[in-house]
């Protein structure tokens, strides 16, 4: 049986940034190719940071509980910085997930990888000093 530590918890239970952004400058929808779960999640971005983030999680409690952190993590950082994070990071900063949960840490990993690759194409300029 799965066992979840105290933060994964708190974070199913009183997730982060819900909602939607309307004048997102970066959006995704992704789909856990592992379980057919689906997040999406919507980004401000200014001076080649993230100002804001938000999410909508149909899934799991553990997804729930990466896209709470994962926005949370992301908030403040250089784009570049963002594109980085990954599934164990987020997993790390949420106590640890099983093992068979690790892919619903990815599927936030993978959304905000998403949203910032088409922020990215649109703009290659690469955004500093927006
Ligand atoms: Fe689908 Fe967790 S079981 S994201």
């Amino acid at each position: 049986m799965a066992v979840y530590s105290d933060i994964v918890i708190e974070h199913f239970q009183n997730p982060r940034n819900v909602g939607v952004i309307p004048d997102a400058d970066a959006s995704a929808r992704m789909e856990s190719p592992v379980c057919g779960d689906l997040m999406e999640v919507y980004l401000k971005i200014a001076d080649g940071r993230i100002q804001d983030a938000k999410f909508r999680t149909f899934g799991c409690g553990a997804a729930i509980a990466s896209s709470s952190m994962a926005t949370e993590m992301i908030k403040g950082m250089a784009l570049a910085e963002a594109l980085a994070l990954t599934d164990e990071r987020v997993a790390d900063a949420l106590g640890g997930l099983p093992e068979q949960k690790m892919h619903c840490s990815n599927l936030a990993a993978s959304a905000i990888h998403k949203a910032l690759q088409g922020y990215l194409e649109a703009h290659p300029e690469g955004q500093p000093g927006k």
